[in-house]
């Protein structure tokens, strides 16, 4: 098939599956590991398309740049699409599309914040690794008995459920779209959004990052909720309003947070900034409490997830050149 991509981002694992998709769908892939830049656009010339992560904003700049050199096609190897300005790209005549991967990674991942939360495990792992082997303090709560709401009701929000749905525990559902999918109601009642938030005593957020749902979680919303709630995100940063979460553990109001995103992670999760100064002051505070777990956007990261992302973004171009 006579039709270039360039793909940024590319990370050493995604290489493997680059080298093999790309020759069983007979693509030209070029690959590079720099996000796409305004210094770096060049590459793309000529291309038919370009598959990136999250981490570069897509903005109407790079998209005007990219319409230039001819590029028809923006595919990213992510679920979330919020790195890119959809609507202008499809103003401008281009294709947006974004990968599927089957849930059960972050699902996964989710249930293991919500247990390391409820069991204080990074305090006890902390306290092992200098033969502290005491008790006090680290007596935890059960799934079991709670009630858990799953904000999000997509795939992964689903799958949630699904696991959940062992533990023995009501659950609550909220979708931001006022949709109620009937399969899930034999394991969660749909509720709105208050709710929710009143009834909880762990929620879980598993919407995407849209311009309505930014802070979703903020002052307002964590006033509403039980005192001592749990919360974990495995979705987009900006899902929280950070400095009402830092209040939040201040005041106790929170008894555990778990974070697998950040707000401002771009530049920081995903690289080795070990020797680096990094100007994110709230990261850095936030680690620092024994009820705060935090990881670097790692949920996604599978076996299974990373082949079926390069697949889906390679797969894309083919399927748009055969339709259209
Ligand atoms: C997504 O697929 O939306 C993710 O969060 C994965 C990550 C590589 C950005």
């Amino acid at each position: 098939m006579n039709m270039k991509i360039i793909a940024f981002d590319v990370r050493f694992d995604e290489l493997v599956h680059f080298d093999k998709i790309k020759k069983s769908l007979g693509l030209e892939v070029v690959s590079t590991e720099d996000p796409i830049t305004k210094e770096n656009i060049h590459l793309t010339e000529g291309a038919y398309g370009i598959s990136i992560l999250a981490y570069a904003q897509i903005d109407k700049e790079i998209i005007d740049m990219l319409r230039k050199n001819g590029v028809e096609h923006i595919s990213t190897r992510t679920v979330g699409v919020n790195h890119i300005d959809v609507a202008y790209a499809e103003q401008k005549g281009m294709l947006v599309t974004n990968s599927s991967y089957k849930p059960d990674g972050v699902a996964e991942f989710t249930l293991m914040m919500m247990l390391l939360s409820l069991r204080k495990y990074k305090a006890a792992m902390f306290r092992g690794n200098v033969n502290d082997y005491s008790l006090i303090g680290l007596d935890g709560k059960e799934i079991k008995g709670s009630t858990v709401g799953v904000m999000g009701t997509g795939s992964i929000g689903a799958a949630v459920i699904r696991l959940l749905s062992g533990f023995g525990c009501k659950i609550l559902a909220y979708s931001p779209t006022g949709k109620v999918k009937p399969e899930l109601e034999p394991y969660a009642e749909f509720v709105d959004l208050d709710t929710i938030l009143k009834k909880s005593d762990i929620i879980t957020l598993h919407i995407p990052l849209t311009k309505g749902t930014k802070y979703i979680i903020n002052k307002e919303a964590l006033d509403k909720m039980k005192q001592g709630v749990t919360l974990v995100n495995c979705s987009r940063g900006e899902l929280m309003e950070i400095d009402a979460m830092i209040e939040g553990i201040e005041t106790k109001k929170i008894g555990a947070l778990a974070l697998d995103v950040f707000e401002d992670e771009a530049g920081i999760y995903h690289q080795d900034r070990r020797t680096d100064i990094i100007a994110n002051r709230n990261m850095a505070y936030l680690r620092q409490f024994p009820n705060v777990v935090m990881t670097q956007h790692m949920a996604f990261f599978t076996d299974n997830s990373i082949e079926s992302m390069v697949k889906c973004s390679l797969e894309s171009f083919v399927k748009a050149s055969n339709a259209g």
